[in-house]
């Protein structure tokens, strides 16, 4: 290789880093002010958390609503869902852990750690999002009537929990209470 070609070879490569650099500063100089913008405070959105009034869902009706850009899921669930989701023994649980905010994380997945608990275990509110990659399952769908995500096929029970497919993990329930009868407060 001659001098000439190795000193050539070098500007091509110097140009086109130079340019490469060029690219990248300016398309960061563009985007730098919408992402500016559109992102929120930290502190509010550590403390954001929403209200929903759930008096209009009769058992077997189902509210999602948008929490800190996510999609929760709220279930009034029927006498029939929550005795199918007792009566699964634990040793058939994919995920055996109740991945429940509101209590012990190594909580089991049994039906009442699962749901908002004694006296109100008609209720489920969870995160829907599919623990596999993140899509939104669809409600009292699949194989064991639950949640069922179609983007690789995972299918939740009546208890939000893993039973089939290739998510690892139970839907997430959030931190949430009831502040009266009728009102969930979610975060
Ligand atoms: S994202 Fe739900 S199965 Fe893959």
């Amino acid at each position: 290789m001659s001098v000439h070609e190795t000193s050539d070879q070098s500007r091509r490569d110097f140009l086109y880093v130079a340019t490469a650099m060029a690219g990248a500063v300016g398309a960061a100089g563009v985007a730098w002010p919408f992402i500016d913008q559109m992102r929120p405070d930290a502190s509010t959105l550590a403390l954001a958390s929403i209200e929903v009034d759930v008096s209009a869902l009769e058992p077997g009706m189902s509210l999602t609503v948008k929490w800190r850009g996510k999609p929760v899921f709220i279930r009034n669930r029927t006498e029939k869902e929550i005795e199918e989701a007792k009566a699964v023994p634990l040793a058939e649980l994919k995920d055996p852990v109740a991945r429940n905010a509101n209590i012990a994380a190594d909580a089991p997945a049994t039906d009442d750690d699962r749901s908002a608990g004694q006296g109100k275990e008609n209720w489920l509110v969870m995160i829907g999002s599919c623990t596999h990659l993140g899509c939104v399952p669809l409600g009292q769908q699949g194989e064991f009537g639950g949640w069922f995500c179609p983007c690789h096929g995972s299918h939740y029970d009546t208890a939000g929990r893993i039973r089939k497919g290739p998510a690892p993990e139970n839907l997430a329930v959030p931190k949430f209470e009831f502040i009266s009868d009728t009102t969930i407060q979610i975060g």
